[in-house]
This record gives C-alpha cells, sequence and structure tokens, in this order.
C-alpha cells in the first residue's frame, strides 16, 4: 500500500513523548504532520487511506493516560488506516498501556501494524532513566519505522500487516493517578496563563493559576515544563522526596527499548 504522510499524534508533559514520535516520523523519510493533542482545546486531526497514524503516548500507571484515552476515543471512524503505537515509559514498566491504546485505536478502525516501547527520563519520579532515550533506545525507534515502511509497501492492506498479537492483560491494570500535584508560588506566579491553556483537563484555573484542582489534575506535569517563569513545581514536600528516593531504588536496573 502507498503511505504518503507519517502522521503523529502525541500526548506529552514533559516533551520526551514528542521527541520520540518526531524521531519515528523523521526516521520514516515521508512527509509528516506531528500533533500534539495534550491541551483541553486540542483536537485530533484526521485521517485518511494513504496516512500512516502514529499514536504516541505516555504510560502512566500501566495504562494510558485517561485525557488521551478519552480523546482518542472519540475520534471519527476510519477504515483500515495503519497505526503505529509508541508508548514512552520511565524505566519501570508499561503494563498493559499498549492493550488499551491497541483496543482504543482499533475500535475507531484503525490497524495497528507495529510498536515499540521507548525508555524516557521519569517525568514524575525524576531521578530514573536520566538521559533517555539514549542511542540505543533511538536506534530502537528508528528500526521500528523503517520495518513498518518496508512491510507496508509489500501489502495491499493494513491488515496484511498487522500486529497478531499486542502485549497486555484485560481488563487493565487498575490506575488511579499519583499523590502529587503541580501548584505555583503565588507570590511569584504572573497568572500569565500558560499552564491553564496546555493543561489536559482543565485543572487550573486561568483566574487562579497558583492553585490547582487535584481531582481533574493527572499529573502530567505540562503545566511545570510550560511555565515560562519557572514557578510551577511538583508540591510534595518530604512525601515527594521519600517517593523519589524509593522508587529511583527499585526501579534502578536498566530496563529495554523494544518493539512489540
Ligand atoms: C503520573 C505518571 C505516571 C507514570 N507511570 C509510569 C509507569 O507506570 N511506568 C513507567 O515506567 N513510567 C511511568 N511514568 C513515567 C512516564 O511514562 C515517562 O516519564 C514518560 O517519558 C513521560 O512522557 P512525557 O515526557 O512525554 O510526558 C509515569 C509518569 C507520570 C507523570
Amino acid at each position: 500500500m502507498d503511505i504518503s504522510v507519517a502522521k503523529a499524534v502525541v500526548f506529552t508533559g514533559a516533551g520526551t513523548t514528542l521527541a520520540v514520535a518526531r524521531r519515528f516520523t523523521e526516521a520514516c523519510a515521508l512527509p509528516s504532520l506531528v500533533t500534539d493533542i495534550t491541551p483541553l482545546s486540542a483536537g485530533v486531526p484526521t485521517f485518511c487511506a494513504h496516512d500512516l497514524a502514529v499514536f504516541a503516548i505516555p504510560s502512566y500507571g500501566g495504562r494510558v493516560p485517561a485525557p488521551a484515552a478519552e480523546k482518542l476515543a472519540r475520534m471519527p471512524l476510519v477504515d483500515g488506516v495503519p497505526a503505529v503505537l509508541l508508548v514512552t515509559y520511565g524505566n519501570r514498566a508499561v503494563d498493559d498501556t499498549f492493550a488499551e491504546l491497541a483496543d482504543i485505536v482499533s475500535a475507531r478502525g484503525f490497524v495497528p501494524v507495529g510498536g515499540a516501547a521507548v525508555v524516557a527520563h521519569h517525568s514524575l519520579m525524576v531521578d530514573v532513566a536520566k538521559g533517555r532515550p539514549d542511542a540505543e533506545d533511538l536506534a530502537v525507534v528508528d528500526a521500528l519505522a523503517a520495518d513498518v515502511c518496508a512491510r507496508l509497501a509489500e501489502v495491499p492492506s493494513a491488515a496484511d500487516a498487522a500486529l497478531t498479537e499486542i502485549p497486555g492483560n484485560r481488563p487493565y491494570r487498575a490506575f488511579g493517578g499519583v499523590a502529587f500535584h503541580a501548584a505555583a508560588d503565588p507570590q511569584t506566579c504572573t497568572r500569565c496563563g500558560v499552564c491553564a491553556s496546555v493543561c489536559p483537563t482543565g485543572a487550573i484555573d486561568p483566574a487562579d493559576p497558583a492553585s490547582t484542582d487535584c481531582d481533574r489534575c493527572v499529573t502530567c506535569l505540562r503545566c511545570v515544563s510550560a511555565c515560562p517563569e519557572g514557578v510551577r513545581f511538583v508540591d510534595g514536600g518530604e512525601a515527594l522526596v521519600a517517593a523519589r528516593a524509593a522508587f529511583a531504588e527499585r526501579c534502578a536496573p536498566r530496563q529495554p527499548s523494544y518493539r512489540i
């Protein structure tokens, strides 16, 4: 089948998933479009027959981040568009992320034809997987792009290149979020509203951006990376310091990036 465009749809808090998606589309050596669907207001692009769809998300608690799952589940139906599943993870595990992502996009008519789990710097437990993805991780992304493009060129339809096994369990692992959320120092916050505009869940009131609605916040930390003043931070005090230290110890051994 002829593929004319690699179209990546990305959910990202700290930016590593966006970088991995860009790397994949570059390695495809096709015209590409990369869309960041993270902000609540951002829409998902439409897909057509000669597109290669790329769904790139981080694993949160071994699951698809809830705001991404909700948005992708509302995509218009397509008919057999090939899809690549890219999952970043912070050197712990992806658990059921691929199964959930495959179920969501397959229900909209996409056909998963390849995928990879790519280790990236843990955005919350920041002492884990520093400097990743590195060259070894990115080589997995490049090899996946080359393989998917070569296989699709040889088959009449995506169904002929479909993945036969997708890792993960059903029902998916339960994940209720984490206890830590972002906040801003009200003394130094300039109330510019950038954080509110990029939040995927509307957890930040543009009129009072120094506070966060913790029931809505999914701790993606997009607000922290987007804050032009650098005054947003993960509010966790000693409990966060202890959680990071324990996690760093538990997840110290290097985990691989791998194709599925
Ligand atoms: C709320 C939350 C939950 C996470 N859960 C996991 C997990 O279950 N397993 C894992 O290996 N990494 C986990 N991570 C780490 C992210 O998957 C990883 O840092 C990813 O690269 C973040 O992508 P981003 O930079 O595009 O935001 C989690 C990160 C956050 C913020």
